[in-house]
């Protein structure tokens, strides 16, 4: 089969490197990939957010048998329904069960019709209605955009005056775009946090191996929310009793309410979940692979992806048995000095001599006169298995300093959290 992979970021190169090892595979193209992916794939210089121009460009190629979409905003803008239309197939949820990660609003308001555990919320348009209820709720609070912001339209505040700044960015000044019309006030939940990825036909739900991602740029989780610093699998805390929580309260009461909605949902469906005292809780859902936690997952799985992306389209995922390697594994960000603010590119990066058994996948890179450049905030994943975290993480770490290029930056405490956290 000839597959196109959509996006180009190092949750790609990982999802593209899994395809590559396929033998139903046989030619890769990636819309637009980075330089890591060119190693694997054809790129293409199509805008993936132009639906249209890339359901032309698929009837026009010919000969592409599946297109797999990972990036949230095409899925969002209805790429699997542009490419259904004009008879290709395609992995991903449609447009009207994307919106279980596009709008954060239709998303508390599921949890709440179907009792799924959740934070307590409200939802604003108006910033005067907003403003006086951040004067009298609880503190901390957490503030969120509705729409699509890149991992970064989060607020933690932990003084009323930070939130009604928080507000101020989001709703007036338009800190995160339309996204910020509307806004979730969130009630403040504690605990450590899982990612619980799960391929879903929508009868069907198969949970991939856990993980757990560092959003804040700073060690100690300090410093801003990022789209991911790092991340480590599987996470320590979940055993066999969260395992079957998860899937009853959590997972299973999802699909079923977006069937219920006729919102049927087809693809990866992430469960962003904090483990509070009273149980888990979902912090959000993404309608996708995430990113960094596909760089850890997808290194450990031995049945052929392909085959699982044609049984989740075809609605026969109960056929697929499948099956993870043991041990653990890690991926460590290194980002470019300023992300996620601003921050320069086109910077050389330099790789040292890396151990034959640690993979670097391509995040933010870039050719240019043959040689790769930085492009982009999240620059690479340095990827690295062991009998355990800290087997790997030492081995990701140790490897990470062979790299470099102008400004580079990564957190320290890559898959030190949570180890003391007793496991259930
Ligand atoms: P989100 O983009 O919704 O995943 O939020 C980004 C990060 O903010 C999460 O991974 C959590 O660490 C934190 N967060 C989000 N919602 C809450 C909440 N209700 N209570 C505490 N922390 C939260
Ligand atoms: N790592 C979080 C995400 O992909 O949204």
């Amino acid at each position: 089969m000839n597959v196109l992979v959509i996006g180009n970021g190092g949750r790609e190169h990982a999802v593209i490197a899994a395809l590559a090892k396929s033998p139903k595979v046989n030619k890769i193209y990636a819309m637009k990939g980075n330089a890591g992916i060119a190693q694997l794939a054809e790129l293409v210089n199509v805008d993936y957010c132009d639906v249209k121009a890339v359901g032309e460009w698929v009837d026009q190629k010919g000969d592409i048998d599946f297109t797999v979409v990972t990036p949230d905003d095409p899925l969002a803008l209805g790429l699997v329904d542009e490419l259904e239309s004009r008879g290709h197939r395609a992995f991903g949820p449609n447009k009207n069960a994307a919106i279980i990660e596009a709008s954060k609003a239709f998303s508390k308001e599921l949890m709440k019709k179907y009792n799924i555990p959740t934070a307590k919320y409200e939802t604003f348009s108006s910033y005067e209605e907003a403003a006086r209820y951040v004067e009298t709720c609880d503190i901390p609070v957490v503030l969120k955009a509705d729409g699509l912001a890149l991992g970064k339209g989060v607020l933690i505040c932990k003084t009323r005056q930070e939130a009604q700044d928080g507000l101020k960015e989001m709703m007036l000044d338009k800190k995160f775009g339309s996204a910020g019309n509307k806004v979730v006030v969130e009630e403040f939940l504690e605990g450590p946090e899982v990612s619980c990825l799960a391929f879903t036909d929508g009868k069907t739900i198969k949970p991939m191996i856990t993980s757990c991602d560092h959003k804040r740029a700073k060690d100690n989780d300090e410093g801003l929310n990022t789209g991911g610093m790092g991340t480590f699998s599987p996470a320590p805390f979940f055993g066999e009793k969260s395992a079957e929580e998860v899937m009853e309260k959590i997972m299973k009461p999802t699909v079923y309410a977006m069937n219920a909605e006729n919102r049927t949902f087809k693809g990866v469906l992430y469960f962003g979940l904090m483990k509070t005292k009273d149980g888990y809780k979902v912090i959000e859902y993404n309608s996708r692979f995430g990113d960094p936690e596909t760089q850890v997952i997808l290194p450990m799985l031995k049945t052929d992806l392909m085959e699982i992306f044609e049984a989740v389209v075809d609605e026969r995922l109960d056929e697929v048995n499948i099956e993870w390697e043991e041990g653990a594994c890690v991926c460590l960000v290194l980002a470019s000095g300023g992300y996620p603010e601003k921050y320069e590119k086109g910077k050389e990066i330099v790789f040292g001599d890396l151990d034959k058994d640690v993979t670097v996948y391509h995040a933010g890179t870039a050719e240019k006169d043959g040689k790769i450049v930085t492009s982009g905030g999240r620059v690479l994943g340095v990827v690295a298995k062991g009998k355990d975290v800290e087997e790997a993480r030492k081995k990701a770490y140790a490897n990470a300093e062979k790299i470099s290029f102008d400004g580079m930056y990564f957190r320290k405490d890559i898959g030190v959290k949570y180890r003391n956290i007793e496991k259930e």
